[in-house]
């Protein structure tokens, strides 16, 4: 069985103040909800002040991007070191990461492997664009980024047969646009071509246990509709988690699978 996971991509908004408000609205809303794993990631400057206020609750930390290399002369980055101390999660590969900052397959590899390493769980991004979808190019895309993301990285199963990674299947037309996948077309993908390709590297045990989340303009309203599918495990969230009453009705939506 695998656990349903909400995630929250804060993407850059907030700051300090913003999230310490942010948050102690979410804590009881999700505090109250079982069954379902809930995780936000906010920017960097408020990972500390949301750490803070996470403590003693089951809501996990993650961030939004890191870089592949422990320490360095890498003005401006953040390594998976850094992150380690206070995140479980980080997002890898987001499409807006691959879009305006030029990260490629093989940066995300590096990421990934690097995110491991310091035991932290990768929610890596993957997703076609507009112009890939229209030309018949979803399943040649998406099983590429797939493979290649994870090109010589070791996955197990642990105890509780939930990977220490999770893929986040993300059309690229489908995010901040309001314009959402339908929960079968996102279904088709995962089963067909993400699970699949994940099958092929790692077996079928290791592919039916990794959680793939669908991303792209989930609100409180279409929700419910993705956790019916019986391949879709959470989602990752962007502007509706910025809300905490809708971001809560997702939560509330994913433990009513
Ligand atoms: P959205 O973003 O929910 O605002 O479409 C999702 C994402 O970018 O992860």
């Amino acid at each position: 069985m695998r656990r349903p996971l909400i995630a929250g991509n804060w993407k850059m908004y907030k700051t300090i103040t913003e999230t310490r408000h942010l948050v102690s609205e979410l804590v009881p809303g999700l505090q109250a909800v079982n069954g379902v794993e809930k995780a936000i990631c906010p920017p960097f400057t408020a990972l500390l002040a949301a750490s803070a206020l996470l403590e003693g609750t089951d809501i996990r930390l993650g961030a939004q991007n890191m870089h592949w290399e422990s320490s360095g002369a890498y003005t401006g980055e953040i390594s998976p070191m850094m992150l380690a101390e206070l995140c479980h999660y980080v997002i890898i590969g987001h499409s807006e990461r691959r879009t305006y900052f030029g990260e490629t397959d093989e940066t995300v590899n590096l990421k990934i492997r690097a995110a491991l390493k310091q035991s932290l769980t990768p929610i890596f991004c993957v997703g076609e664009t507009l112009r890939e979808n229209e030309a018949g190019r979803t399943a040649e895309v998406v099983s590429r980024q797939v493979r290649e993301g994870l090109k010589g990285v070791d996955l197990m199963l642990s105890g509780d047969f939930e990977t220490e990674l999770v893929i986040a299947y993300e059309p690229v037309w489908a995010i901040g646009t309001g314009k959402a996948a339908t929960s079968e077309g996102a279904n088709m993908v995962i089963k067909d071509i993400i699970r699949p390709a994940l099958a092929e590297q790692y077996g079928v045990d290791l592919a039916q246990a990794v959680r793939v989340l669908y991303g792209g303009s989930v609100k409180a309203e279409n929700a419910h509709e993705f956790f019916h599918a019986p391949d879709i495990d959470g989602a990752l969230v962007g502007g509706a988690s910025l809300k905490s009453a809708d971001f809560i009705r997702i939560v509330q939506a994913a433990a009513k699978g």
